[in-house]
């Protein structure tokens, strides 16, 4: 049995166990799934005992993903962009380090939702780093413009300039969105956590648009509330990009893309 796990802190509510599980039922491999909590000091030693104990790969989530990157010893191109990691191979002592997330979000938008996001007007909520990890795949999707609106603007100009030579990225800070529409509004500020919103102006929605926010399991958030009232066609949380993030997990370590659609369906009706 190859061992597998997730590495957090907190992390007893973490979904991963059951997703990998399910996703090894239906895929018929033989692997274990643990979500293991580490010291917020003791990330690394937590790994290096892992990976001695015969761990094959990991997750990493909260707060834990820069430092995997600073852990791991080559990167995919995708995590080196993302400047964090939630995916490690671990393999005859070498550490490999991806970044499944951005293409979780990419996969569920485009199949998922079944919007392709081609030609299209996106507007990304926050510039830390779920929205550094998001980008490089949402910019590969070919986007017609893809704006960072952030609290603090200047993180927002900074984050779009180092990735400005993978597409037509632009950032700034959220007073001067008035007057623009957006045809996807992805959340990946922190906001929600705080039952908070950042401070959008009306108007924001093209007709048709897709509100999305990277936050699940909390019922409606702020954010989403805005958005219904703010007449956003359709309203999805971040369930989807949990199990998608995983299925591309699962795929790097087993060779192996899992269906994620029961899996999905599962999860919601639990
Ligand atoms: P994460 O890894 O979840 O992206 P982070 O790197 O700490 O976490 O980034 C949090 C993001 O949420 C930032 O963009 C932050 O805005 P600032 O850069 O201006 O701090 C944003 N954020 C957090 N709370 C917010 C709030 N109440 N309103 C608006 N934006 C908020």
């Amino acid at each position: 049995t190859d061992r597998y796990a997730v590495f957090g802190n907190p992390i007893g509510h973490s979904k991963s166990p059951l997703i990998h599980s399910l996703f090894a039922a239906a895929c018929a491999q033989d692997m274990s799934y643990e979500a293991l909590l580490a010291p917020l000091d003791g990330f690394a030693a937590a790994l290096r005992a892992f990976a001695e104990g015969g761990g094959r790969g990991a997750n990493v989530t909260v707060p834990f993903k820069e430092e995997a990157f600073r852990l791991a010893d080559s990167l995919t191109p995708r995590a080196a962009r993302a400047g964090a990691v939630n995916t490690l191979v671990l393999e005859d002592g070498h550490i490999l380090g991806d970044n499944t997330d951005g293409a979780g979000l990419v996969q569920d938008l485009q199949v998922n939702q079944a919007l392709p996001l081609a030609g299209k007007a996106i507007l990304l909520l926050g510039a830390g780093g779920a929205s550094r990890g998001a980008l490089a795949p949402l910019l590969a999707a070919g986007p017609c413009r893809l704006h960072i609106a952030n609290r603090t603007a200047a993180k927002a100009a900074d984050l779009a300039r180092d990735f400005a030579d993978l597409g037509p990225v632009s950032g700034g800070g959220y007073g001067e969105l008035a007057g623009q529409g957006f045809d996807v509004v992805i959340n990946a500020t922190s906001a929600s956590l705080a039952g908070e919103l950042p401070p959008l102006p009306p108007g924001i929605f093209n007709g048709g648009a897709l509100a999305y926010d990277m936050m699940y399991g909390r019922g409606e958030t702020p954010f989403l509330a805005f958005a219904r009232l703010q007449g956003a066609s359709r309203l999805v949380d971040g369930l989807g990009m949990l199990v998608e993030q995983a299925a591309e997990a699962f795929q790097l370590w087993r060779g192996v893309r899992p269906a994620t659609t029961p899996v999905l369906d599962h999860l919601r009706q639990g």
